[in-house]
């Protein structure tokens, strides 16, 4: 049964000003999360099996890659750099981090996980590389350190990611590193730039038609001369075990916007399953995935939480700032603040949900097919 719309909208302005305990919202998520699980579910193997094939084509019939990019830098990638970065680590990476034990520090954390992809994505000095979606560098400006001799390209459609990374690689006196800001729909390398490996980490979310994507992807990896020399695409995407399914930023049966994270967080967004990338291997072939369990992100999560509480003060000031230098009351920018403490909040339960095993993380390294 849905709530009321007059509940709702109280529920909403209630969230919006940071009056609703945190506990009660996060029960409100952990009901929200069982009925999605129940949505998802069309009943037995064979019908939740149809359903996905469905997904699939209708995926691949759609004519552009990602659907409304310039909602998601609304959303997350040009809200103003220094609230964002106020609530990250100090590598600023907006991206699950890798707890093995549970007790490390978020920074540990982060270098956990970017290690792990230099591993799985066997990189090595001297190569060329690309960051596709590459936020505000935690990727680009790691490697471009570790590296010194490879050439790094960091590919995002926000413009002031690429101000944050030009600024911070100039402090490093780091000159190895281009960072390009575009649109994956329309953009294309020249045939003169292409890569030894191409990292993507949590960009695909924000796609629809993996076809075409991994066309595309495909067409900027070198040609291998051996197996010794082959270029490889390493992705990291967060994901259902089982079932991929749609952010829809549209109201709901009975005329409720009562979406609340693909309206402020997430339009055109997308929850791949885990195996969602095995069925567009037209272009590119897999050589080996792994999943991580959710609980990883959600503890990533918590720690950015802190952070934001902790931050808090300069955090409501700068977003103020920010929407008043939008052309918006500032007010919009207590909104944006308390936004986020509940973006923070909810994907952390959704990840933590059921240990980590019902979402979660996925890597994945392709070769050229
Ligand atoms: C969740 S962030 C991940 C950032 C970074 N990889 C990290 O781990 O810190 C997703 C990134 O994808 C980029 N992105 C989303 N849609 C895009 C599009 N249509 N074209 C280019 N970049 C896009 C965003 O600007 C952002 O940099």
């Amino acid at each position: 049964m849905a709530l009321p719309d007059w509940a709702l909208q109280l529920g909403y302005e209630g969230l919006d000003r940071g009056l609703i305990p945190d506990f009660i919202v996060r029960i409100a998520i952990r009901a929200l999360l069982r009925q999605r699980l129940r949505e998802i579910d069309h009943g037995s193997l064979e019908a939740n099996n149809a359903a996905k094939m469905a997904w699939i084509k209708s995926v691949k019939q759609r004519t552009c890659i990602a659907d409304v990019p310039e909602k998601s830098n609304e959303q997350h990638y040009e809200v103003s750099t220094k609230f964002i970065l106020s609530t990250l680590g100090p590598h600023a990476k907006y991206s699950a981090c890798l707890f093995p034990t549970g007790n490390e520090s978020l920074e540990e954390a982060e270098i956990l996980m970017l290690e792990s992809y230099c591993a799985k994505a066997q990189l090595q000095d001297g190569q060329d590389v690309l960051d596709l979606g590459c936020g505000w560098g935690s990727l680009s400006l790691y490697l471009a350190q570790k590296y010194p001799k490879s050439r790094i390209t960091g590919l995002s459609n926000s413009s002031t990611q690429k101000t944050h990374i030009d600024a911070t690689a100039k402090l490093r006196n780091l000159t190895n590193l281009n960072i390009i800001t575009a649109d994956i729909n329309t953009y294309d390398f020249p045939t003169t730039s292409r890569f030894d490996r191409i990292i993507s980490i949590e960009m695909f979310e924000h796609m629809k038609n993996y076809q075409i994507l991994l066309r595309k992807v495909s067409t900027w990896l070198k040609p291998g001369i051996n197996s010794d020399s082959e270029s490889l695409l390493f992705i990291h995407i967060f994901c259902h075990r089982s079932t991929p399914y749609h952010f829809e930023d549209t109201e709901d049966q009975d005329g409720d916007q009562s979406n609340w994270m693909a309206q402020n967080f997430f339009s055109g967004g997308t929850m791949p399953s885990h195996d969602l990338l095995l069925y567009f291997q037209d272009d590119l072939t897999l050589v080996q995935s792994w999943y991580l369990s959710g609980t990883h992100y959600s503890k990533t999560l918590e720690a950015w939480l802190k952070l934001q509480d902790q931050n808090a003060e300069t955090g409501l000031l700068e977003l103020q700032a920010d929407a008043k230098a939008k052309g918006q009351d500032p007010t919009e920018g207590v909104k944006a603040f308390y936004r986020f403490r509940v973006f923070y909040m909810a994907s952390s339960e959704l990840f933590n949900f059921n240990g980590g095993q019902e979402w979660g993380i996925g890597h994945y390294l392709f070769k050229r097919a």
